[in-house]
């Protein structure tokens, strides 16, 4: 069988303690779809939302439980610093900056980041986003078929500080946008940045176990003292969208993340079906890594374990898919429950905030 490589990032969940005003941020301000309003299956007494493209394709989802009157955590290593989600081009993204300004959130960019242009800002809980274009690309200063041998570094005028960068921050779009327009459309997991206290560990393991490869060997350009690596599903040629996982190298004496509300919990990465996660839970235990049994999620099953330095990672089915229990047309609009969690379905209903 060939060597198992997944095709990027299936979902992101991440910790809300308000899910009404986590579902007003994402859906009525960031344009995405509500394609599931499920509960945590571990803990029903608490909402599970899905958010996503029309279908709720893998690698559109953002995912959130809700916990209520929890502490804020913070970033660290072994922990998620920041969630990227793409547009299609600079326009687009200005646009979303004066969209943001105009409704109050403060939003730091647009930054040349050379392989894109970023803007960041973050949800009410504290969530640090960014959007980010999808060019111009890994290959501007390496070649496309050999990215990530050796470490490059950014050119001076992307580095925050100089007048480059601050000209380019100071670009916005002219008009008020008062709706999201197509080319706006978010187009789900850009990359994911985390960080870690061993970049050479972190390497042999989203390598060797998750079968991505390295990318791109540079620096954080906000401080060039921090190795920053890329790490995708690249075959050789192109690196495939969706797929992007970013490590900061932090010095290994640095904080631990604390997870709690506004951080990620978990990512997780596709499996195409069944067999094929079978086959990544005996390769994982194969190579001695503590793996649960497979989850039936409804609309996916996981697996679950956990990166060298803690990070909470899932290996999640593509099907059956968010219409298994609803229309495509009407996803999101009832709580959904699984089967065996319905004869609770008033109890539930009850113990929950309405919408
Ligand atoms: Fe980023
Ligand atoms: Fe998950």
């Amino acid at each position: 069988m060939a060597a198992l490589s997944t095709l990027g990032f299936h979902h992101i969940t991440m910790v809300s303690s308000d899910a009404r005003r986590t579902l007003h941020f994402y859906r009525a301000i960031l344009g995405l779809g509500l394609v599931k309003r499920t509960v945590n299956f571990d803990d029903p007494k608490s909402y599970h939302l899905y958010f996503g493209d029309e279908k709720g394709s893998p690698g559109t989802l953002l995912t959130f439980f809700e916990w209520p009157g929890q502490p804020r955590g913070r970033p660290g290593i072994g922990g998620v610093h920041h969630l990227a989600m793409g547009v299609a081009d600079e326009a687009g993204l200005l646009k979303w900056k004066r969209r943001l300004t105009d409704l109050g959130i403060p939003v730091t960019g647009p930054k040349n980041r050379g392989y894109f242009m970023s803007l960041y800002f973050t949800d009410p809980d504290g969530q640090i986003l960014e959007i980010a274009t999808a060019g111009p690309g890994y290959a501007i200063d390496e070649p496309a078929d050999g990215l990530g041998q050796s470490v490059v570094y950014p050119a001076p005028s992307q580095l925050s500080g100089s007048v480059e960068s601050a000209e380019f921050e100071s670009r916005t779009h002219p008009e008020p946008v008062a709706a999201i327009t197509p080319d706006m459309r978010l187009s789900g997991i850009h990359h994911i940045s985390g960080i870690t206290g061993d970049l050479g560990l972190a390497h042999e393991f989203y390598t060797d176990t998750l079968g991505l490869s390295r990318v791109k060997q540079s620096v954080n350009q906000d401080d060039g003292r921090i190795p920053h690596h890329f790490w995708a599903n690249y075959d050789g040629h192109s690196v495939r969208p969706q797929s992007a996982l970013t490590l900061f190298g932090w010095p290994p004496s640095y904080h631990y993340a604390v997870g709690g509300v506004g951080q990620t919990h978990h990512i997780a990465f596709r499996a195409t079906d069944v067999d094929e996660q079978r086959a990544w839970r005996e390769k994982l235990v194969t190579q001695g890594l503590s793996v649960s049994p497979v989850m039936d999620r409804t609309y996916f099953q996981s697996i679950y374990f956990h990166a060298p330095d803690g990070l909470l990672l899932e290996i999640a089915t593509d099907g059956p898919g968010f219409a298994v229990d609803e229309p495509v047309a009407h996803l999101g609009e009832q709580l959904a429950l699984p089967a065996w969690l319905e004869p609770d379905r008033e109890k539930i209903e009850k113990a929950l905030v309405a919408l």
